[in-house]
């Protein structure tokens, strides 16, 4: 007799591959061997969702389904870490504020305008936090600020212009910033207004070719915990899109555990004084 348990459906060896082809093909996110059981765990849920019977059967849905564009959207939703918080690598930030800032303030003196992109922004942490950082540095008043937040999961794009953060979000934050940039809003802290103002998000996957054309040419890319989920054809990809975008002289500021080696040459390693950074050459310095 059946007392309704949950059947325990089990991901063969060949389903693996086939899931994990198709994700990397989509997104980026590799799946090594070893992430088997995580891809089984967090994707068997949508069997029973959509009344299939085993993984094999899941894959065809989302292979030939006329619901298959969403279904893989919800799939790559639930495999994605979006793990962030404010201030998040503090030295990195130090140089952002500090020395990058400034640089890029003497360099568009002339047309005012400031262009950040926050690719895998996650729920909006870290386009608020540079945000707060321009804010902060009092050298763009004036100016034509947009900063950019992208993200795949359509989920924390919706927590991100909700703007509303828990404790956790506020690990590194001193109270003096809170104080003055955020508002307790139904038991959380909402960014205020000011700092909101300068952050549009929007959908996009970093894969998806057509999409990115959409993208303007900007001062400085942030990507940072982002491409250590891909491999290294989709991180050269990505990174080949970000040299394309950036101008002359802009920045790329990856994770604290990110490099560029073995992926591209396409960038300078700039020493600054508080960290280190990557740099698109100017168009001199290739001569
Ligand atoms: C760990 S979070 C990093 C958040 C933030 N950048 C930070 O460092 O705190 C990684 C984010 O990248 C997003 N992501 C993964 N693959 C992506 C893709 N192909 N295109 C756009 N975003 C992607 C995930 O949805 C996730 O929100």
């Amino acid at each position: 007799m059946s007392f309704g348990s949950v059947k325990q459906v089990t991901m063969s060896a060949e389903e693996f591959r086939l899931f994990r082809d198709m994700i990397h093909a989509h997104c980026g996110i590799y799946f090594r061997e070893e992430m088997k059981y995580l891809l089984e765990r967090r994707l068997a849920p949508r069997l029973s969702l959509n009344g299939l019977e085993d993984f094999t059967a899941y894959y065809r849905f989302l292979r030939f389904s006329p619901a298959r564009a969403r279904e893989l959207e919800d799939a790559v939703e639930i495999l994605t870490t979006n793990e962030t918080y404010f201030f998040r690598e503090a030295y990195q930030l130090k140089a952002f504020s500090e020395e990058i800032l400034a640089e890029l303030h003497e360099r568009n003196s002339r047309r005012k305008r400031l262009r950040i992109w926050s690719a895998g922004c996650s729920t909006g942490e870290e386009p608020y936090s540079i945000s707060i950082l321009v804010l902060e540095s009092g050298l763009f008043g004036d100016w034509d600020v947009e900063i950019f937040g992208n993200d795949i999961s359509r989920k924390v794009l919706s927590a991100a212009r909700r703007a509303v953060y828990s404790k956790n979000a506020f690990r590194e934050t001193d109270e003096e910033q809170i104080r003055k940039w955020f508002e307790p809003v139904g038991g959380g802290l909402q960014v205020k207004e000011e700092a909101r103002r300068l952050v549009t998000f929007g959908h996009l996957n970093l894969l998806d070719e057509q999409m990115i054309g959409l993208v303007g040419q900007m001062d400085l890319i942030f990507c940072r915990n982002v491409l250590i989920y891909f491999d290294k054809d989709a991180k050269k990809r990505v990174l080949r899109v970000f040299h394309d975008r950036l101008q002359p002289g802009g920045y790329l500021l990856l994770g604290h555990s990110e490099s560029l080696i073995n992926l591209t040459s396409d960038f300078e390693l700039m020493h600054l004084k508080n960290d280190l950074v990557y740099r698109k050459p100017f168009l001199e310095d290739l001569s």
